[in-house]
């Protein structure tokens, strides 16, 4: 009889838990067969009326059927439970994707690799110097002594080196005429963009920190000719229209004779407007015949070779390229600002 029973509700137990997929079905299953009042529980307190021999023989089989149907259900709930995580981090690959926004290049540096590419193609080698550059660099070897009333013209950043040393933010792309020159002998045409640095209050057209763009070309008989010619060519090249150059006298310590240097208005082609101040012509930098007191920095003879160097702001011929009012938008940081390019 008893027997009969538990084979019925092992039975029973097996056609129930056939299909069941959720945890709280489960759960019902689990408190009906082996739960304090279940039927098999029940069963079990009616062993102790038995005879030795029935004992014997139905105590295993209901300990056997018992943890039978325990073993099932377990099994069941972590195959639910799996299941579940595994719908949980299902992909559904027809789900239409979500664009990743992409960095691009700063207008900056676009122009910078663009000034890369003209000046390579017309033989010039590039380099660059260090940021934080010594005082002997950034000054000394330029023909700046110490004192000299010349160095307030750049508005430094000093700085303390490691040792002592005097060091400084460079506040010009110059220095790098001294280091290529230690390292290589003329001829040579060369140019150097990097970033630069002064100490002065900001406004529309000056910022604390800019880029430079350094040109430096040494031969035997380089002359200003080749400068205007130069230049002409890579402006008109840059600008994608016929720019013309001029020169007008100036002061650098590093060269001699020094000058500034216009280009022919972009916006007007030199007819005069509100870009150029009604003049036609719109600065550019700095340029000169390299001081043969710079060779002799250097460790070249002195008057043996001749040369022309310039510099000027990254930042203008981008302003003048995309009619920028402001240089400070350039490294401020708004992506607004960043994103037209
Ligand atoms: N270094 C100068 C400045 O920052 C610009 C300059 C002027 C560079 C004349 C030159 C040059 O190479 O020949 O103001």
């Amino acid at each position: 009889m008893l027997e009969q029973k538990i084979l019925n509700i092992k039975s029973e137990f097996l056609g129930e838990i056939e299909n069941v997929s959720d945890l709280d079905v489960l759960n019902d299953i689990r408190v009906k067969y082996l739960g304090r009042k279940s039927e098999l529980g029940e069963a079990l307190k009616g062993l102790k009326d038995l005879s030795v021999d029935e004992k014997k023989k139905i105590g295993p089989l209901a300990n056997e059927v018992k943890n039978e149907i325990a073993s099932k259900i377990d099994a069941l709930e972590k195959n639910i439970k799996s299941q579940a995580s595994l719908l949980k981090d299902r992909i559904d690959v027809t789900i239409p994707g979500k664009k990743k926004e992409v960095g691009h290049l700063h207008l900056i540096t676009q122009i910078q690799s663009e000034l890369i590419d003209i000046f390579s193609s017309m033989g010039f080698d590039v380099t660059d110097g260090v940021e934080i550059e010594t005082e002997e660099y950034n000054f000394d070897k330029l023909n700046i002594p110490e004192n000299h009333p010349a160095r307030d013209a750049w508005d430094t950043f000093w700085i303390k080196g490691k040792d002592g040393e005097r060091k400084a933010l460079r506040p010009h792309t110059s220095p790098m005429q001294i280091h290529y020159m230690e390292s290589h002998k003329p001829p040579f045409r060369v140019i150097a963009p990097g970033k630069c640095f002064r100490n002065e209050a900001t406004d529309a057209s000056h910022d604390h920190t800019f880029y430079q763009f350094e040109a430096l070309v040494v031969g035997d008989d380089v002359n200003v000719g080749h400068f205007k010619n130069i230049a002409q060519q890579f402006f008109s090249m840059f600008f994608k229209k016929d720019v013309d150059v001029r020169i007008r006298p100036s002061f650098f310590p590093f060269t001699e004779p020094s000058f500034e240097f216009d280009i022919s208005c972009t916006v007007c082609d030199g007819k005069g407007c509100s870009t150029c101040g009604r003049t036609g012509w719109i600065e550019i930098g700095g340029a000169g015949m390299v001081n043969q007191a710079v060779f002799e920095a250097a460790g070249y003879e002195k008057g043996r070779y001749q040369g022309f160097a310039w510099g000027f702001g990254i930042e203008r011929i981008a302003m003048m390229r995309h009619k920028i009012d402001d240089i400070r938008l350039f490294h401020g940081g708004d992506l607004r600002f960043i994103k037209q390019f």
